[in-house]
């Protein structure tokens, strides 16, 4: 008995010694805004994504409106989704959008190579997907198809879309029923063009984005924010040649795509759930990457664009793993833990800190597919880990940046380390500072002291997301397991902020 609590003691004093800490000392001084941009959404026609996702069977006893399913628009909403990417992805490059107008019956049928070798009915096209827009209230992001298109088949999809005047494109919109234009501004001049976009070198590829992105034109109720297919992950000759050769001038934006593996295969990525710590250490340094990325971009962004015209676009991020078992292939499906809500965490606090260069991003993608925010099953729905990550984010939409120092302890793993502590923060247009800050450490919880220079709060209140498994996740059956709870782990000391970070967790908060 004696030496059971002999032992109780010594763990005890082991765990008190062992109490890790960081410290930050954040600043007032707001030189840019974080774009709610940044916190945008990619739908592509890919497994049940749109096809049993957002646009479902008449017969689904679900509310819809059209046959869009309204209590994932209803969830959308909530979180403020400020954008959302369509039709692809690599299906975008097949895409030819006089398909997917004039009476659904009539939509000639076609097979979607990409994803699976489904047929695509094209019951969802153009008019469905800015009725979808129009009920989340966002933005629509538009990826033309360069790969196998045409530059007059996007130059008229955007006279389609957005001319107010007399014309025979414009007279068939309002035959489809919109005689108003729908000035979608965010077009994307194709996608992955060095891959499933055309395989093109970049010297060649530059060339066509100015042909495309020449007879796409402004008209004068939509000015257009064209956005050029970017890097694949590390290729930065890619990003170099195309700020060489197309120039700020005529791009407002430059995107990256970067998927965080769990193993370094593709093709054994790692299970969505069911792995140890040493696969989540991994996963977490791969997800941390992004940081080296948008750094290097950027860097050779400014050699050419010092006054930061061209948007850095990371329209594809989040974890890719294998597809749940028995599920196909093509389609994507992945179940969603907490480890994918310390990547959303970390990643947006990647971004938030980059702000001045990284303005849009959209998370890979929103229904039933890769990183998603909500899954499906029918007529039954749960929001996932991931989901509540955006909800505890968004007030950091269009909040001016704060700056801060950083120190944090590493997060250790067989000789290898990491960051353990990552942080972003902003003031909102009332005045309230929010934090956000994430834990990757597994086992241990750590306190962060913070100083604020010149900010004048009286009191924190906050939001966690945690659970007790990196691999926990909601479940149809189960789906609130993780969700964001109160957070009283932070109070005031004297002038200093201090928070106890529960280990693999994602705290937000709020000073008023
Ligand atoms: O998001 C899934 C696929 O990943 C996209 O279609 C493609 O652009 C990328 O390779």
């Amino acid at each position: 008995m004696k030496k059971i609590s002999l032992l109780l003691l010594a763990g005890l004093s082991l765990n008190a010694y062992a109490q890790k800490t960081a410290s930050v000392t954040l600043s007032n001084d707001t030189k840019d805004s974080i774009s709610r941009h940044i916190y945008g959404q990619f739908a592509e026609h890919l497994g049940h994504c749109i096809y049993g996702g957002f646009w479902v069977d008449k017969s689904l006893p679900v509310p819809k409106q059209n046959r869009i399913r309204l209590d994932i628009v209803e969830a959308l909403k909530k979180i403020k989704i400020p954008n959302l990417r369509w039709p692809g992805g690599c299906f975008a490059d097949e895409y030819h959008w006089r398909d997917g107008i004039g009476p659904s019956l009539k939509r000639p049928k076609m097979v979607n190579t990409n994803w699976g070798g489904v047929v695509e009915d094209n019951s969802f096209g153009t008019h469905e997907f800015l009725e979808l827009c129009g009920l989340l209230g966002t933005e629509p992001y538009v990826s033309a198809n360069v790969g196998s298109g045409t530059v007059s088949e996007m130059s008229k999809w955007v006279e389609y879309l957005n001319f107010d005047g007399a014309s025979p494109l414009t007279r068939e919109r309002a035959a489809n029923g919109h005689t108003k234009p729908y000035n979608v501004k965010f077009w994307g001049v194709g996608n992955e063009s060095w891959g499933c976009g055309g395989n093109m070198t970049p010297e060649y590829y530059a060339n066509e984005y100015k042909r495309y992105a020449t007879y796409a034109r402004d008209y004068p109720t939509a000015k257009l924010r064209r956005i050029a297919s970017g890097a694949n992950a590390k290729d930065y000759n890619w990003t170099e040649v195309l700020m060489r050769d197309v120039g700020p001038g005529r791009m407002w934006g430059l995107s990256l795509h970067y998927y965080t593996l769990p193993t370094n295969n593709w093709n054994n990525k790692g299970p969505a759930t069911g792995f140890g710590e040493k696969e989540y250490f991994n996963t977490m340094k791969n997800c941390l990457f992004m940081e080296e990325l948008v750094q290097k971009h950027s860097a050779i962004m400014d050699k050419y664009d010092p006054k930061k015209r061209v948007a850095l676009v990371v329209d594809e991020w989040g974890i890719w793993t294998n597809v749940e078992p028995g599920t196909n292939p093509g389609f994507l499906y992945q179940q969603n833990s907490l480890r994918d809500a310390l990547i959303a965490g970390t990643t947006l606090n990647i971004f938030n800190n980059h702000c001045d260069r990284v303005r849009m991003a959209e998370l890979a993608q929103t229904v039933n597919v890769l990183q998603a925010l909500i899954l499906t099953d029918k007529e039954k729905m749960l929001l996932t880990p991931t989901y509540y990550i955006f909800d505890m984010y968004k007030v950091h939409q269009d909040a001016k940046y704060l700056s801060f120092k950083l120190n944090t302890p590493d997060y250790e793993m067989d000789g290898e380390k990491i960051p353990a502590v990552n942080v972003s923060a902003s003031r909102d247009k009332a005045g309230k500072v929010h934090v956000t800050l994430v834990n990757l450490d597994a086992r241990n919880n750590i306190e962060v002291s913070a100083e604020l220079k010149d900010i004048v709060w009286k009191a924190v209140s906050g939001q966690v997301l945690t659970s007790a498994k990196v691999d926990d996740i909601n479940t149809f059956t189960k789906p609130y397991t993780i969700t964001p709870k109160a957070f009283n782990g932070a109070k005031r000391d004297g002038n200093k902020l201090v928070v106890n970070l529960p280990a693999k967790s994602v705290v937000a908060l709020e000073l008023n």
